[in-house]
């Protein structure tokens, strides 16, 4: 089957190959009942994206050309025939473009793992269910419903519960409450900045590592996604600069404190380093922020947003880490203008965010039980870290890690000849998960690696999951013929 693409023609290259096809068809070359190659290798023959294919075949299954059936692949319709067509339901994966792939195997593995049971899970960064302040929650939540309450259940403002944008405006130096725009959760403003703002083709850096949810939102537009290594302070900025020599890329994302899945901070030079870079290549960085409030110990930089004097920084943040991820209540503080484009798309996707629930965070945060909450919170989740270094110091041999100060994760390199995926599975049969390493990298890497989130349960769990990760990695070695003598793990940084 022969499809010749144009790739310099502004004719999009789904409708190009939705053309050639329905030429064939209409010639006969394409015989009715004949099957077309399943979308996959058909991309690949043509060195398109698969979504392209799927995108080509749909438009054409609407035409009333292609059909489609589970198990028997797309193919060419009867239009002759004299017997009324079977009814079969509509090709679902023929209709979804690309979004939809992009949200693939990885997520959904994720889920599974999320979703498991009876197991100590150090996968999910979650704060610990049993100590939100459901009291004060629900205090506050009842003197709001009694006090404003059919004022909350009538419209916001798409850009937020204007109290709360001033509230948040009061965080960094200079920022005025047209700056911020409440999202449900950071989530959804990156949603919102990658669909404003990327076109398939374009370039966006990332650490490399970085966080998974980020690479899949940047991977959905089509964007061209490069990965620049972190280290124990962040990015590697002469990598970057090397990088920005060779491209242009429309937004830079990084994760300056508590890095997610590194832990990752990066000091104040650093962080002014990447400012000057950003400003002699005209480069927006997006700062995500979840973690800075949660420091174990030391003290934590300001944002690049606090630093940022050209207006190059779009700042995201939540509250699902310092409060609970049930409320999605997240906000990006940026510039008016992305203040103004993004609020029309905030519009478009759900009108605007839950209002008693920013009620909510709003006076929680104004009567300083937030505050009281994350000096709580702070002291638990450092017991929890500690907890966490000492059972991978006492039972997982070989076994290299840096110790954060901060925020969710430990990362971990795992002994040579062990890879991530194995034994996450053996794990697993133990009772304990995590997150293997490779889905944190843009490209595959990251094999060797594995991210454990320790907030989510008790230091004696935790305990108890060491000595599980311990007995998988033994089982693991042994079976492989290797030594799985106990070693002390290593503190290093392994970033
Ligand atoms: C770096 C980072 N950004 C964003 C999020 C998601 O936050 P939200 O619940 O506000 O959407 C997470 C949560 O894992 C995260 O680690």
């Amino acid at each position: 089957m022969e499809i010749a693409l144009d790739r310099e023609s502004p004719t999009p290259l789904y409708l190009q190959i939705a053309h050639g096809l329905r030429e064939q068809i209409l010639a006969g070359i394409l015989p009715a009942g004949g099957k077309l190659p399943p979308s996959r290798r058909l991309a690949e023959r043509l060195g398109v994206n698969r979504s392209t294919v799927v995108q080509a075949y749909g438009l054409l299954w609407s035409e009333g050309l292609l059909d489609g059936h589970v198990g028997s692949g797309t193919v060419v319709r009867a239009h002759a025939s004299a017997e009324p067509l079977p009814i079969s339901p509509p090709p679902w994966n023929m209709l979804f473009t690309t979004q939809a792939e992009a949200v693939e195997d990885e997520l959904r593995d994720l889920l599974r793992v999320f979703a498991q049971e009876d197991l100590i899970s150090l996968a999910a960064g979650l704060p610990p269910a049993d100590l939100y302040p459901m009291d004060e929650l629900r205090a506050l939540s009842d003197e709001i419903l009694a006090r404003d309450g059919r004022a909350h259940m009538q419209w916001c403002a798409v850009e937020g519960y204007a109290p709360l944008r001033r509230l948040l405006a009061e965080r960094l130096p200079g920022l005025t409450a047209a700056e911020i725009l409440i999202t449900a959760g950071s989530t959804q403003g990156l949603y919102l900045l990658a669909r404003s703002m990327l076109s398939p083709g374009d370039a966006v850096v990332v650490e490399s590592p970085t966080y998974l949810g980020a690479l899949k939102v940047f991977q959905a537009t089509g964007a061209r996604v490069i990965g620049v290594p972190v280290d124990e302070g962040g990015i590697n900025i002469d990598m970057l600069a090397g990088v920005l020599e060779r491209v242009q890329p429309k937004l830079l994302y990084v994760l300056p404190t508590f890095q997610n899945p590194t832990g990752a901070i990066m000091p104040l030079d650093r962080r002014k380093a990447l400012l000057e870079l950003a400003y002699r290549h005209r480069l927006p960085i997006v700062e995500d922020d979840p973690y800075s409030l949660l420091a174990y110990e030391g003290t934590v930089p300001p944002p690049l947003k606090a630093l940022d004097v050209h207006g190059h920084v779009i700042y995201l943040s939540t509250f699902t880490k310092i409060l609970a991820p049930g409320l999605r209540i997240g906000w990006i503080a940026a510039p008016k203008p992305v203040i103004e484009r993004l609020t029309p798309a905030k519009y478009l996707l759900d009108l605007f965010t839950n209002s008693v629930a920013q009620a909510v965070v709003c006076e929680l945060t104004r009567r300083g039980i937030l505050d009281a909450h994350l000096v709580r919170m702070r002291a638990e989740y450092r017991r929890r870290r500690d907890a966490l270094c000492a059972g991978l110091r006492a039972h997982c041999s070989r076994l290299e890690f840096s110790e954060p100060a901060g925020g969710y994760f430990v990362w971990c390199r795992l002994p040579a000849g062990v890879s991530a995926k194995e034994l996450l599975r053996e794990a697993l049969r133990e009772g304990v998960s995590f997150l293997s390493g490779d889905i944190f990298y843009p490209d595959g890497r990251g094999q060797d690696r594995i991210r454990l989130s320790f907030p989510g349960q008790s230091p004696e769990a935790i305990e108890e999951g060491m000595r599980r990760l311990g007995r998988a990695l033994r089982h693991l070695q042994r079976r492989r013929g290797q030594s799985a003598q106990e070693h002390e793990a290593v503190i290093r940084p392994i970033v």
